[in-house]
């Protein structure tokens, strides 16, 4: 691809997000500049968790981005689109990958790419975004405490170019970007349920009241995950709310 791409690539930093985030508060940077490393010393994860990445093994990368026409109610589609690209990057090698809800990227039971949106809200808008995303490529193993993390590598037995690969996620991510306005918002949610991992299948959860079974539904405008149980009805819930239960981990 020719890269009309602002990328701004560091050889070790703290984090790409944390890197974005001083970026931005000293200047204003281009719509889509990535920030590119390939080893982080203190990558971050959803829910307060620590990212590993092998150093020069993976993809790790920041995208700032200032979503024109989002308001910050519609927040969960910048989420979406870019959970669709990501994952219609990967399905372009082989077929198979899904969205764990909200936006882990998953082939069959292992994880593969982890998203850490950072959304700065003003009123209704977003002002600005940063989309962290690791995405593991090269590194054969992982630590015990991470059962369920898998790669590239491992699923297709090719060892890939970092660079090229960076190029060929981020025009994928562009193209799902592009999508994302109010009057799409019915195909980018009919395309993401059906990228949805376990969608209509009985899974297995935790909340804070114990395990349960269900089946995934949808999710609401807002990001709540809908959850019908054949006992109590539909059920939605944050993020932090739930666990998904995987019987192989
Ligand atoms: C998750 O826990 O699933 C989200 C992981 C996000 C990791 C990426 S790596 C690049 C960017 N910089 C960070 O510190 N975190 C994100």
């Amino acid at each position: 691809m020719k890269s009309t791409l602002n990328i701004l690539s560091f050889e070790k930093i703290t984090s790409t997000n944390d890197e974005a985030k001083k970026l931005l508060q000293k200047t204003k940077l281009p719509d889509f500049t990535v920030i590119f490393t390939k080893q982080q010393s203190k990558g971050r994860g959803q829910r307060e968790n620590i990212w590993y990445s092998e150093p020069n093994k993976n993809l790790l990368f920041s995208i700032i981005a200032y979503p024109k026409n989002l308001k910050a109610k519609n927040q969960f589609y910048l989420s979406k689109v870019i959970s669709l690209g990501i994952v219609n990057y990967l399905n372009s090698k082989t077929e198979g990958f899904k969205i764990k809800w909200p936006n882990d990227i998953y082939f069959r039971e292992k994880k593969i790419c982890g998203v850490l949106i950072e959304n700065s809200v003003s009123a209704y808008d977003i002002k600005n975004s940063i989309i962290g995303i690791g995405l593991n490529i090269n590194q054969k193993k992982f630590p015990d405490y991470l059962p369920q993390a898998d790669s590239l590598i491992n699923i297709t037995s090719e060892v890939y170019n970092l660079e090229k690969e960076l190029n060929a996620i981020l025009k994928h991510i562009l193209i799902s970007y592009k999508n994302l306005k109010p009057e799409n918002f019915y195909k980018i949610d009919k395309e993401y349920f059906s990228k949805l991992y376990k969608i209509n299948e009985l899974s297995e959860f935790r909340d804070k009241n114990g395990n349960f079974s269900g089946i995934i539904k949808g999710t609401l405008p807002e990001g709540k995950l809908i959850i019908e149980t054949s006992n109590s009805g539909i059920r939605y819930y944050d993020f932090k709310e739930i666990e998904f239960i995987n019987r192989t981990s």
